[in-house]
């Protein structure tokens, strides 16, 4: 199957999987109910939850077992994705083509969407009869998580690049806050995939992991260059929304040519930790390939 098929096909499931999970909008309090599915359906590409499918499937998962997991990534990305978008945050108002949720509703129902969809995240968790049974994986998904979205994770990213806006920062605080804000999930999807896989050894655990950890910066690095070089209407979002908050990204670092060179040998060397998965670990390489050349 080509990627972009298999894009499709895990793409289907997540909204399937995010319309199963996400409260109707008639039911109380429904504004908010309706704010949340505003924020998370029909949009995105989804490549948290194809990261999770995509590790689940190479070791060996069922994909009913990985549509929880996947549910969940997405769910903390998307609440990432309505603070970021905030005025106190980026101040963005279009996010996937739409405006952003603080300006189709307001800025408090904005908030509460997030802290509303980090809940359901940890609920699916904890609920999903599909994923795998035993408790104590099932625990290791929610530490897993749960250290990823917060301040040693995502909000910590965040937090970062608050402080950073502005500022001359070192190479070595660039990289650390991408790491957090955006690599911490991507990092994340990929082990709850391959939780998901009780007999997964901790070698390919951490192989896997490199795999991650390499292609979080390079997605981030990616993000920045895009802000530069690609346009509001295939991106979906504002173009020049860094530039125009004066945040740090890499082209604003090291160069555009430096920054597509560093995301370029970051991809090599996640190709390198995927060898010992053999043709299991296609989907992952061509996955890999399109977050460093992806134009929007
Ligand atoms: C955007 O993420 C925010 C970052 C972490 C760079 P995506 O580029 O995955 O956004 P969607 O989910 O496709 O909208
Ligand atoms: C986003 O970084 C990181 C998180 C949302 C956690 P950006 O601010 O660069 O993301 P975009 O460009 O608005 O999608
Ligand atoms: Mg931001
Ligand atoms: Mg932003
Ligand atoms: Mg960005």
């Amino acid at each position: 199957m080509t990627l972009s098929a298999l894009l499709g096909t895990y793409q289907a499931r997540t909204e399937q999987a995010l319309q199963h999970w996400l409260p109707s909008a008639q039911i109380l309090p429904t504004r908010l109910h309706e704010a949340m599915r505003y924020a998370a359906l029909d949009g995105g590409k989804r490549i948290r939850p194809a990261l999770v499918y995509m590790t689940g499937v190479a070791l060996g998962a069922p994909l009913q077992r990985l549509d929880g997991p996947a549910c969940a990534l997405e769910l903390i990305h998307v609440y990432s994705l309505v603070h970021d978008d905030l005025p106190a945050m980026d101040d963005d108002d279009l996010r996937r083509g739409k405006p952003t949720t603080h300006i189709a509703f307001d800025e408090a129902t904005a908030m509460l969407v997030g802290d509303a969809l980090q809940s359901l995240a940890f609920y699916i968790l904890a609920h999903d009869p599909h994923m795998v049974s035993d408790p104590a994986l099932r625990l290791r998904m929610v530490e897993t998580l749960a250290l990823a979205s917060g301040s040693r994770g995502m909000a910590g990213g965040q937090a970062i690049d608050l402080t950073a806006a502005g500022r001359e920062i070192t190479l070595a605080e660039l990289e650390d806050m991408h790491i957090h804000k955006t690599g911490a999930l991507i990092r994340a999807s990929v082990r709850l995939g391959a939780l998901s896989q009780p007999d997964s050894d901790e070698t390919r655990l951490e192989q896997l992991d490199h795999y991650a950890k390499c292609m979080g910066l390079a997605f981030q690095i990616r993000d920045d260059i895009l802000d530069i070089e690609g346009d509001t209407a295939t991106l979906g979002k504002p173009q020049g929304s860094d530039l125009a908050g004066n945040k740090p990204t890499y082209p604003a670092r090291v160069g555009m040519d430096e920054a597509k060179r560093m995301a370029h040998d970051l991809h090599q060397e996640a190709l390198d930790s995927l060898a010992p998965l053999g043709d299991a670990g296609q989907p992952l390489r061509d996955i890999a390939e399109y977050i460093i050349h992806r134009r929007s």
